[in-house]
């Protein structure tokens, strides 16, 4: 067994995913599928309406964001997490929302949710860098709580814009939140799984969502069904 085939074996274990092996020694994935800038003393931007973002580049998105007042959350920020990974990427991951170390250092997913979220990627074949990572809303909402409606209305300028400059080939997102609000739906994320949805203006960004990594260290028997999800990712192109 090579090096790198056995470092995917390893995460696949570590995702609880059994891997069957053919006779050749090859896995089958059919039988096993059964920040950012600190806020700059500037004016603070008061109106975060997607419309004021739709013709931004990065680096004038990048410094919106930072100086962003649009909702409540900018008053318990450390700094706000904008987003991280390839420009140009073909796999866009969309989250929820900064918890206190994506907040302490800027960057999304860089807990122990985010371990377990590199993971998951390199188990479909990707490094981290070669995927952009961002979330509904850019600023920890306090106590960890679910972002409100109306903080993610304030932030989803940013990451249209985000997603239209990427211009990914594929969404993963990440758990209820990220899904409901980039599909504009109220269906539980186990309705939502094993089919390919769009985001935006047809003919739209094809979507796949899958559990959050959160929710898989509380539930890890459902990591199986992330791997279902991967592969049905990686079956949709974007590769
Ligand atoms: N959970 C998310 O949804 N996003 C992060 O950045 C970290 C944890």
């Amino acid at each position: 067994m090579n090096n790198d085939r056995g470092d995917k074996l390893a995460l696949l274990h570590d995702l609880g995913v059994r891997v069957w092996l053919s006779r050749s020694g090859q896995a089958d994935p059919a039988a096993t599928a059964k920040g950012h800038d600190r806020a700059p003393a500037e004016e603070p931007v008061r109106q975060g309406s997607p419309a004021d973002s739709t013709a931004m580049d990065w680096a004038q998105l990048e410094k919106t964001v930072a100086r962003c007042h649009a909702c409540d959350l900018h008053r318990g920020r450390t700094q706000t997490v904008f987003g991280t990974g390839d420009r140009q990427a073909r796999w866009m991951i969309v989250g929820e929302a900064p918890g206190a170390e994506e907040d302490r250092r800027g960057e999304p997913f860089v807990g122990r949710a985010g371990q377990l979220l590199n993971a998951m990627l390199q188990a479909a074949g990707f490094r981290r860098p070669d995927v952009y990572i961002a979330n509904i809303v850019k600023c920890r909402p306090p106590d960890n709580r679910d972002p409100r409606p109306d903080e993610a209305a304030s932030c989803s300028g940013y990451l249209d814009r985000q997603i239209a400059l990427v211009e990914p080939q594929l969404i993963l997102a990440v758990g209820r939140v990220a899904a409901q609000r980039l599909l504009k739906c109220e269906t539980p994320v186990g309705r939502l799984r094993g089919r390919l949805h769009r985001y935006g203006e047809s003919p739209g960004v094809p979507v796949v969502v899958t559990y959050h990594p959160a929710y898989l260290l509380r539930s890890p028997r459902e990591k199986q069904k992330v791997w279902q999800d991967l592969l049905f990712a990686l079956e949709q192109g974007g590769t």
